[in-house]
């Protein structure tokens, strides 16, 4: 399959719903279990998963690689099980409205309680959305698309009797529409700043309304983070190279480097469009950007986050955002982010393809690494359904689309490609 049938498939896969020019209710915003089953079957085909298709054989068969420690499907977990650490007891940590009142929530370890089950059933193992919404309503929000995020370190506290009781180590976790550029586990963008040669004139609308301002908001953190997507695919490139990868996948990454670019625009003269204001991107600091020493595994687990989950989780967003919006000039900007958005989502997928029949054995740490995640969490706070109009989704709508990208689209994906890659692995095996 050549690049360009591929480009051309997945447009067919994101453009055949709705167009923007046409009215939608907010219930339909282009989530729909079609809409992201061509997603899915997007990312399949990329893949080379589908017999008719001559990806795999281009992007090379399995059974040339080293194939790690790997003979048989059920030595390799579909996730971790950590289980283990469920008999420790739990030591004196901070409680959670301690760390409240110090100020110190999301940096390091909290006790946090939530109530014993009515029925009078013991403590569940890791409830983990109920401590989330224990950390909501007793931290409130971090920001505006982050999430306080309880990583597990030992609990349930079997020495407190009037509650479920449990050690977290709590992080924040935000949301970054896209490939976002991440330094020491944190999305970085660059600042905003007046006057850009970076916004893409389209022309400002007549009137200011409060509803525009909060669009242009919401687009100028869309636009920074279009912009720290370029940072993110430079940083791939190089990466791709430090692993020797083929020449397939870095001209993938170069071509998207330069989509970001374009988002980066059109983004910030959407900004422009609702608020007037001519905005860009400052400088964007590299400190501590580029490792030392390149690894494979490092290489796939930040490709697994940041492209085979956030950008196809941008791009059913973009879908979903241009399917209910309104405004003649942003509506094709949101196609065309879902366009590029669903190619660097394959891209994605096609490295993780190349990269665990490198090395097999890290077939195991993707799985537990996506059921130990689950579907990024995204902040539900003020929805606000108004922004619609503008091509910005609220956080509700979001945050439910992004648990069916999840079920629907990538742990398929995952699946298909786990399974496939598992039967070359014991092919190979057997014909050795
Ligand atoms: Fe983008
Ligand atoms: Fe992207």
């Amino acid at each position: 399959m050549s690049s360009r049938e591929l480009h051309d498939f997945l447009r067919e896969s994101t453009d055949s719903g709705p167009s923007c020019a046409t009215a939608h209710s907010a219930g339909d915003v282009g989530s729909s279990v079609p809409a992201l089953q061509r997603l899915r079957a997007g990312l399949i085909h990329a893949m080379g998963l589908a017999p008719s298709l001559a990806l795999a054989a281009a992007l090379g068969a399995c059974v040339g690689g080293d194939k790690g420690a790997v003979d048989d499907e059920d030595e390799v977990p579909w996730g971790g099980d950590d289980t283990g650490e469920l008999a420790r007891v739990c030591g004196d940590v901070t409680e959670l409205e301690e760390a409240v009142e110090a100020g110190s929530v999301g940096e390091g370890e909290v006790l946090v309680c939530i109530d014993l089950p009515s029925d009078g059933a013991d403590c569940p193992p890791w409830p983990e959305d109920a401590l989330r919404e224990q950390l909501w309503e007793v931290a409130g929000a971090p920001a505006t698309d982050c999430v306080w995020h309880p990583d597990k370190v030992c609990g349930p506290e079997t020495g407190i009797q009037d509650a479920c009781c449990y050690v977290a180590d709590i992080l924040v976790e935000c949301w970054s529409e896209g490939r976002p550029f991440t330094v020491d586990g944190e999305a970085r963008t660059a600042c905003l700043v007046d006057g850009s040669s970076w916004s893409s004139a389209m022309g400002t609308l007549p009137t200011l309304t409060d509803v525009q301002v909060r669009a242009a908001e919401g687009w100028a953190e869309a636009a920074l983070a279009e912009h720290a997507s370029v940072a993110s695919f430079g940083r791939f490139v190089l990466e791709l190279m430090a692993v020797g990868a083929p020449p397939e996948l870095v001209a993938g990454a170069t071509r998207a480097m330069a989509d970001e670019i374009a988002h980066a625009r059109l983004a910030f003269g959407v900004v422009e469009r609702l608020s007037g204001q001519a905005r860009g991107p400052g400088a964007l600091p590299l400190a501590g950007a580029l490792p030392e020493h390149v690894t494979l595994r490092d290489v796939v687990m930040g490709t697994l986050a940041e492209g085979c989950v956030n950008e196809t989780l941008a791009a059913a967003e973009a879908r979903a955002a241009a399917s209910v919006c309104q405004d003649p000039q942003i509506c094709p900007v949101l196609e065309r982010i879902a366009v590029d958005e669903a190619e660097h989502s394959a891209l994605a997928w096609r490295f993780l393809r190349w990269a665990l029949c490198q090395d097999p054995s890290l077939i195991a740490e993707v799985g537990a690494w996506l059921t130990a995640h689950g579907a990024p969490t995204i902040n539900k706070a003020d929805p606000d359904p108004a922004l619609a109009a503008f091509g910005r989704l609220d956080g509700p709508t979001r945050a439910g689309l992004a648990e069916s990208v999840w079920s629907h689209v990538i742990l398929p994906a995952w699946d298909a490609l786990r399974h496939d890659l598992l039967a070359e692995v014991r092919d190979g095996a057997s014909a050795a």
